[in-house]
């Protein structure tokens, strides 16, 4: 009973650790240098939960059939606000559909159409810093990465409904990250809806007003269909299975939310950590700048492919987001049946993670695992299981190249209309914003206009 009561309470102080300050957590793992460990979480049935970062593991992780594990125990908290249809809560066949479905659009050729919307829509949003001379870049990027989202995703024009998404989206989502709006998704029992001034009760009031506007939309553009347009609710409306049979509107509707939840949050925390690198790398960012200029002829507009092939900025891009991944764990997964992956013989109930943080921190990888040297990219191509900011496998990010493409744009967009320098010179520490691993503090920065761009 005694040894019971210390095994529980050692899963109660590292259940706590884990949740409080997820990074120092994985450093003490880190410093022993382990492979895979096993950490245990509260609950007198808890199930072990397994933790792996080498290379050979996670390509183990990746490669074991999906119908081997179950994945719903860790994305079920997201079923209220992405819906029973979203393609983080499917399993097996029709994950498979909605990934067939949902991957293209972000892919390849497609990339072009959005280029020209992405640097628009950067130019409008940081128009405003023109006249103010520091801005707290926290508050900017999510609202570039969110007007992306519902131009390019949804295929929203300006307007009314356009204007009351961003402000009720916006609003809602920033509730999201608080810890004790965010511990209703956690815990079932309080999903109680005692009218709209109890917790629950006012998140479903704002949640149906956000639905109506996106019913609305997909109301809209079904009955005045036009095939031309680039948007990806377009080509998910004109999307057909094997049967020959188009999405509902429920269907479109929790795909939509999957991709704004995922698409947007994430984005600007990854924008967040690269302004706040190259700023405290000056000659980082000395060579960035001359890289762009030396394609972008002054008072010209940048030309988004010849951005996106940038091999310096590319390697910024991808060093940020090894140093800070803001996901530090790809999807934990529940093993359905007897496992070995590598020396961990695992039975059904166990939970795999593969463990994104701790794979980009292995010095046998990346020496000096801990300095930003964006070098490192250009000199050698690492393998899916050592650099794998957007997970992989099965499950892994569908918006990773639509997102690097993004973040290259914007960067460059940025760098090349401002000089930006940063206010407080303490280093920032990473902490958690809902689902990401963000910079601590307001990121302020100083702002100078640059002369020599023009705005469009
Ligand atoms: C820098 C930006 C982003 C980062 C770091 C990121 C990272 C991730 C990670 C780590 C996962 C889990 C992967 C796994 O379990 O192996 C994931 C899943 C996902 N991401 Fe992203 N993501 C980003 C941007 C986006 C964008 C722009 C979109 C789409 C608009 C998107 C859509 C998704 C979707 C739909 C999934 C779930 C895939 C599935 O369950 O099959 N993400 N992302």
């Amino acid at each position: 009973m005694k040894n019971n009561t210390n095994s529980q309470g050692n899963a109660l102080l590292k259940t706590l650790r884990l949740i409080a300050d997820p990074i120092k957590f994985l450093d003490s793992y880190n410093q022993i240098n382990q492979d895979s460990f096993v950490v245990p979480v509260l609950g007198i049935n808890s199930p072990p939960v397994v933790f792996f970062n080498s290379p050979e593991a996670i390509g183990e992780i990746f490669t074991i059939p999906s119908e081997k594990f179950d994945f719903s125990r860790a994305t079920h908290v997201f079923r209220p606000l992405m819906g029973d249809s979203s393609i983080v809560l499917q399993e097996g066949r029709s994950h498979q559909r909605l990934r067939q479905l949902l991957v293209p659009p972000f892919h390849g050729e497609r990339m072009r159409y959005y280029g020209a919307t992405i640097c628009e829509i950067t130019q409008q949003v940081t128009q405003k810093w023109r006249s103010h001379s520091v801005i707290s870049l926290p508050q900017y990027l999510p609202q570039i990465t969110l007007d992306i989202i519902l131009q390019i995703v949804f295929g929203f024009n300006t307007g009314e409904r356009y204007e009351r998404m961003q402000y009720l989206l916006t609003n809602l989502l920033e509730d999201v990250t608080k810890p004790l709006f965010s511990s209703l998704f956690f815990f079932p029992p309080l999903q109680q809806d005692w009218g709209d001034w109890s917790p629950w009760g006012n998140f479903l009031k704002r949640r149906a007003e956000i639905d109506r506007l996106i019913y609305a939309e997909i109301t809209q553009r079904r009955t005045e269909f036009d095939p031309e347009r680039t948007d990806i609710l377009t080509l998910l409306l004109s999307a057909r299975d094997e049967t020959g049979a188009a999405m509902t509107d429920q269907e479109l509707r929790d795909q939509l939310v999957s991709l704004l939840l995922l698409g947007y949050e994430t984005t600007a925390g990854s924008l967040a950590w690269a302004f706040y690198l190259l700023h405290r790398h000056p000659a980082v960012l000395a060579q960035v700048r001359l890289e762009i200029a030396s394609i972008t002829p002054p008072s010209t507009n940048l030309d988004p492919e010849a951005i996106a092939k940038l091999p310096y900025l590319n390697a910024v891009t991808q060093e940020t987001m090894r140093l800070h991944p803001i996901a530090l764990i790809g999807t934990p997964r529940m093993a359905k049946v007897n496992l070995q992956i590598q020396d961990q013989a695992l039975t059904p109930g166990s939970i795999v993670v593969p463990c994104i943080y701790l794979a980009h921190q292995r010095a046998a990888t990346y020496p000096q695992p801990q300095q930003f040297q964006p070098e490192r990219f250009l000199t050698k191509k690492y393998t899916p299981t050592e650099y794998l900011p957007f997970g992989g496998g099965a499950r892994g990010c569908i918006g990773s190249a639509f997102a690097m493409y993004e973040m290259k744009l914007i960067i460059a967009q940025i760098l090349t209309q401002f000089e930006l320098k940063l206010i407080d010179p303490k280093p920032v520490k990473p902490v958690r914003r809902g689902i990401t691993i963000v910079p601590s503090g307001k990121l302020e920065v100083a702002v100078t206009p640059l002369p020599t761009t023009i705005a469009k």
